[in-house]
């Protein structure tokens, strides 16, 4: 009734912005990531019939309600799929530190999905696994799979066509991307907020919709045919469309903070100095940095040198989940 599992956490290239159905987090358009091999979380799930409640233990310390209580619904479902009904000690550690502003969501509910599923009996293949951690965070699903992947929005209303696909395996290219922190504040809007009341507010929202597509064909292109000039490209702009929607909600909200603003400056004269490197964002402050692995030592010493930026950590493309 025990085990454990290893998950990383992915960075998207065409985001994942927006529910259908905030219940099983069907996504209003498909996405497109890269796992990074820098970022992960190690999860036990101990299922013990002595139990009254669950219990989450998080980077060595009891976790606070919310999250506990978030991890429980979710247990709950593998408890559903299993048919049983016994409470679990989840143990969960980071490879990052908390309070960086770095999201643990997708390698944490991939982690989870993997760990509980397998204590609590259940032999699920990828496809299945890629919807359970749907289940917990909707960025989670792409961290089943390493290397480069989609998450295929699907059109059924019970979630069944919504999963992630493998695009390319992560020594397709070994494209290195420095994650940049510039803030360590919690956020004030989580993206699950974020992302509704955009989808609710903003009068863009579908014009965001209508852009998926043809960058996410554009994407896949790019990586398949390792052009970083292209991928960049078209991560910077689906990243800034993601961001021009919040800017248009209402009311409007921005999680920039100066940082932010002082990195993108930064690769914007990386470029014209002829080094190539492209941004992109998540729901926060910090900022991705894509380039070639040449440059990544480079440009990690230029990131530093901003006052804003607190640590740069470098990560290439790393592998999908596993059971330890
Ligand atoms: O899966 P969530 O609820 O953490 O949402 C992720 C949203 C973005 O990070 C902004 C985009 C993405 O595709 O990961």
């Amino acid at each position: 009734m025990q085990a454990s599992a290893k998950a990383h956490s992915n960075m998207a290239l065409i985001k994942y912005w927006g529910k259908r159905d905030e219940t099983l987090m069907l996504p209003h358009n498909s996405s497109f990531s890269v796992t990074l091999d820098a970022l992960y979380t190690t999860t036990t799930v101990a299922f013990d019939a002595a139990l009254d409640h669950d219990i989450l233990i998080l980077n060595g310390r009891e976790a606070e309600e919310k999250a506990r209580l978030k991890v429980s619904r979710f247990l709950d479902i593998v408890r559903e799929m299993a048919g049983m009904n016994i409470h679990a000690k989840v143990t969960s550690q980071n490879s990052f530190p908390t309070g960086a502003g770095l999201a643990s969501s997708a390698s944490g509910f991939a982690a989870l999905a993997c760990a509980a599923s397998k204590a609590a009996g259940l032999e699920l293949d990828g496809k299945a696994l890629s919807m359970l951690a749907r289940r917990g965070s909707g960025s989670a699903c792409r961290s089943i799979y390493g290397g480069f992947v989609e998450w295929q929005k699907g059109v059924k209303l019970d979630g069944s066509d919504s999963y992630a696909k493998p695009v390319a395996p992560p020594e397709h290219w070994p494209l290195s991307l420095l994650i940049a922190t510039v803030s360590d504040k919690q956020k004030k809007i989580s993206s699950r907020e974020g992302m509704a009341k955009t989808v609710a507010t903003s009068p863009f929202y579908n014009s965001w919709l209508n852009t998926i597509e043809e960058d996410l064909a554009q994407a896949k292109a790019a990586v398949q045919n390792r052009d970083l000039d292209t991928l960049g490209k078209v991560a910077e702009r689906n990243a800034l469309r993601m961001h021009a929607t919040m800017l248009s909600a209402d009311p409007p909200f921005l999680y920039w903070q100066k940082g932010t603003i002082a990195v993108i400056r930064e690769v914007e004269s990386l470029r014209e100095s002829g080094i190539p490197a492209y941004f992109t964002i998540d729901a926060g402050a910090n900022v991705a940095v894509l380039c070639e692995p040449s440059h990544a030592a480079q440009i990690k010493e230029k990131l530093l040198r901003l006052r804003e930026v607190q640590h740069v950590i470098v990560s290439g493309p790393g592998p999908g989940v596993t059971l330890l």
